[in-house]
């Protein structure tokens, strides 16, 4: 078991908000309480303490969001890039000053360690600066014609009002890598952040505020139960489009109610991702990279390591340098600086994970590490190791999101790919090798959307990030990102 840090939340850091703790709505430049008053709870995974109450509304305000959020469409998408550009640079350089701020907000609900958590203010506000640039650069094409009278040119235009869902892992950068190409284009917003973790995205309302956007551009819905705004948003026909990151399932049924009135969907959804190590890599390497891509975030990111094949002829090289790296990793409050593992977000998700070790046992699997609930911290789960996986179990076959890293031996290129390959997802995959040939077959065999090449890190503003197969479709940063919320429009002149 990792080492365990304890501290006392209360005194553990100044807490400066600023006006950023906010426990309303964000509707048309308005904080808005639910019609029928209703609040629910928000709660401090570490020690399950309460945070605050926050404003819980449902269809009848949503309906209200969207009315205002086309309204404001109407404007914003006149408006010239420049001025887009220059209110989504000042909004990026609010995000910034007040990153320690944003990060303390982010631990406290998330339970992410600091460390981590201000990470991921950066990482959010790196998609905010670079759709501010690319705003500018939303070109169209002229084609040559088919007739001598008539001239072809494509024109890009927003596609209207957008809905965002978005998860409690990465409660700020999920936002803004939506918000940003989406303001960008010139379409307007409604954000529904996840109900564990609405005061990031309140926050972040209050600097779109602070930096002058007008009414109705960007709004916050918050509520306890995400199914009469989901209702809402895909069967409204005002909505044009919807941007959802989270589970594969909640996707199919967000893609299913979006059919009817045929909306554009960006999905990011779950993953599977293989970590395969080849017999010539440089197995120290493969440790640190594992290390990263397995424990970000407790295991809770969707492009986290799921199962790490290794060749038989280093395999035991590699449990045995994995094992002792892993325990070295320190447990603990997400705000003391020397934590390296926060909590799990809630019981449920400490319990999916325990039933997942325990059935890998049964099945056969060999607990090298972990395994344990800790007693008095009810929502962790030590950092756990398992080896002798194989493909018939249910962990090969689960999205674990959580501290469980299960160990496969192979033995040949062909079948370690075929293996990587048996999963309905198609996320991030991970492998290293120094041996340039295999480098393009196997990136090029694995059936995945991201492949990181002796790097356990890919999250980038600047590349794109997406699946294939299950686990979803459209892509989100980078040139590409802006694409999914524009419309190519194709005018032919003719009588020249
Ligand atoms: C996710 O878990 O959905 C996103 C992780 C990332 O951007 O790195």
């Amino acid at each position: 078991m990792g080492e365990i840090v304890k501290m006392d939340i209360q005194n553990s850091n100044e807490m400066k908000f600023n006006g950023l703790l906010k426990d309303k709505s964000f509707i048309n430049g308005d904080w808005v309480s639910a019609d029928d008053k209703s609040t629910f709870e928000v709660i401090n995974p570490f020690d399950n303490s309460l945070i605050t109450n926050v404003a819980s509304l449902g269809g009848q305000e949503t309906r209200r969001a969207i009315d205002c959020a086309t309204e404001a469409f109407k404007t914003w998408s006149k408006t010239t890039a420049e001025e887009r550009s220059n209110l989504l640079k000042k909004l990026y350089q609010l995000q910034m000053d007040y990153l320690d701020d944003l990060a303390q907000i982010l631990t406290l609900e998330q339970g992410k360690p600091l460390k981590e958590s201000r990470g991921e203010i950066k990482y959010g506000a790196s998609f905010i600066e670079w759709f501010a640039e690319e705003a500018r650069r939303t070109y169209g094409d002229t084609i040559p014609s088919h007739g001598v009278d008539k001239r072809i040119i494509t024109i890009k235009q927003p596609v209207g009002v957008v809905a965002a869902i978005t998860p409690w892992n990465f409660p700020n950068a999920m936002i803004t890598r939506k918000i940003a190409p989406a303001l960008a284009a010139g379409c307007t917003i409604i954000v529904k952040p996840a109900k564990q973790t609405p005061l990031s995205a309140l926050a972040l309302a209050a600097l779109v505020e602070k930096a002058g956007f007008p009414k109705g551009v960007f709004n916050v819905i918050t509520a306890n139960t995400a199914r009469e705004i989901g209702d809402e948003f895909t069967s409204n026909s005002l909505v044009r489009k919807i941007s959802f990151t989270g589970s594969t399932k909640v996707g199919k049924t967000l893609m299913r109610q979006c059919a009817d009135t045929v909306k554009k969907v960006s999905m990011e959804l779950g993953g599977n991702a293989p970590f395969i190590v080849f017999e010539d890599a440089n197995i120290d390497n493969a440790v640190s990279g594992a290390i990263a891509s397995k424990f970000r975030n407790a295991g809770q990111t969707c492009v986290c390591t799921n199962r790490i094949f290794v060749h038989d002829k280093i395999y035991e090289t590699f449990v045995d340098k994995f094992t002792k790296a892993v325990r070295k990793l320190k447990l603990g409050s997400g705000l003391d600086e020397k934590t390296e593992i926060g909590p799990l977000i809630n019981k449920d998700a400490v319990e999916f994970i325990d039933g997942l070790v325990k059935k890998s046992v049964s099945e056969g699997a060999e607990l090298i590490l972990g395994g344990q609930q800790i007693d008095n911290m009810e929502n962790f789960y030590p950092p756990t190791i398992l080896s002798n996986v194989n493909s018939d179990m249910e962990i090969f076959k689960n999205e674990i999101f959580g501290s469980i890293a299960p160990i496969i031996k192979f033995n040949d290129e062909a079948e370690v790919i075929r293996m990587a390959n048996d999963t309905p997802f198609g996320l991030a995959s991970y492998f290293y090798t120094n041996d340039y040939a295999k480098i393009w077959r196997v990136s090029e065999g694995l059936e995945y959307g991201m492949v990181g090449v002796n790097t356990g890190m890919i999250s980038t503003t600047v590349a794109p990030f997406g699946g294939v197969k299950e686990s979803g479709n459209g892509r989100e940063g980078s040139k590409y990102g802006m694409d999914d919320y524009l419309e190519i429009k194709y005018l032919c002149i003719g009588g020249i």
